[in-house]
């Protein structure tokens, strides 16, 4: 069956990001000129995704916000004759319908906010997309985890090599190196210590599961930090379905991190000829 449907878990505090995150979601931090969940939601559209679904908590309204007609904004553009920026702002508006928001009304972990989509979803594959983790390739990495999910008809969970010290920051996979990019999952640990977990290949915030996901994370079995784990319930998906762990093409940054959000804008700045001439030669200065 077709991946129809993305869920987009924004209901986090961002309280990593304090004291910029106090009145403001996080996924509406920029990247150069484009918030976080933008990145995300576009992804997920060039990918062939039809609904976004948001769960989305208190004080997340700039979300909504950002994704609806801002009538004043447009007639002052379109008054001004900036039409660029104008049809810029007006392809984040989707169709009626086609966007919806759900509220996460107990911070109870990343495997119950999902499972707060539940009765939007239904019974077919959905993918979820972090904000948080933000990548750069020439294919939207969702788009490339729907055509292996189409071609396995297995949920599907990003990965990357992480250095050994890292575990704890991630899920991470009992599986063997990928080979063509793939690999079978044997288990799962939500944020094991270095000298407990089973490989270095950490869990990115990309994945496409099937709808069977939905009755585990049902149980509300706690894990890692006290919380429902989106990770410990595929690990119980196993004793059902495959499962299978796919080193994405492209680049990554954890934008969930102070020091990764600042790469991201760098190269993301670096792309842009316009920013490049000025933003080159004051970092080659800076950094003699
Ligand atoms: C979440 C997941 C973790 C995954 C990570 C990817 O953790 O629980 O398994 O590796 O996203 O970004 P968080 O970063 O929300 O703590």
């Amino acid at each position: 069956m077709q991946v129809r449907k993305a869920v987009f878990p924004v209901a986090g505090l961002g309280t990593r990001f304090l004291p910029a995150t106090k009145a403001m979601p996080k996924e509406m931090l920029t990247v150069v000129d484009k918030p976080l969940i933008q990145y995300a939601v576009e992804e997920a559209l060039s990918s062939g995704i039809t609904e976004i679904i948001f769960v989305t908590g208190r004080s997340k309204q700039a979300i909504e916000d950002h994704f609806d007609h801002f009538c004043e904004l447009e007639q002052t553009l379109m008054a001004r004759s900036k039409n660029a920026l104008l049809r810029e702002i007006n392809h984040l508006v989707p169709e009626s319908g086609t966007f919806i928001y759900t509220r996460q009304n107990e911070p109870l972990g990343l495997g119950h906010a999902i499972w707060c989509a539940r009765k939007i979803v239904g019974n077919e594959p959905f993918a979820v997309l972090l904000a948080d983790d933000l990548i750069k390739s020439e294919k939207p990495v969702i788009g490339q985890m729907i055509e292996q999910f189409n071609r396995l008809n297995a949920s599907i969970v990003c990965v990357e090599e992480v250095d050994r010290s890292a575990t704890a920051s991630y899920g991470i996979l009992d599986a063997d190196m990928p080979k063509d990019r793939l690999t079978k999952v044997r288990g799962l640990v939500e944020k094991p210590q270095p000298d407990q977990a089973p490989s270095n290949l950490a869990i990115i915030g990309r994945y496409v599961l099937t709808p069977e996901i939905f009755d585990i994370l049902e149980l509300k079995e706690t894990g890692a930090g006290g919380e429902i784990q989106i990770t410990d319930a595929m690990a119980r998906l196993l004793d059902q379905q495959a499962l299978y762990g796919y080193r994405y093409q492209g680049t990554r940054f954890d934008c969930g991190s102070k020091v990764g959000f600042q790469m991201a804008n760098i190269a993301f700045a670096l792309e842009r000829p316009d920013m490049r001439v000025r933003l080159l030669p004051f970092l080659q200065q800076l950094c003699k």
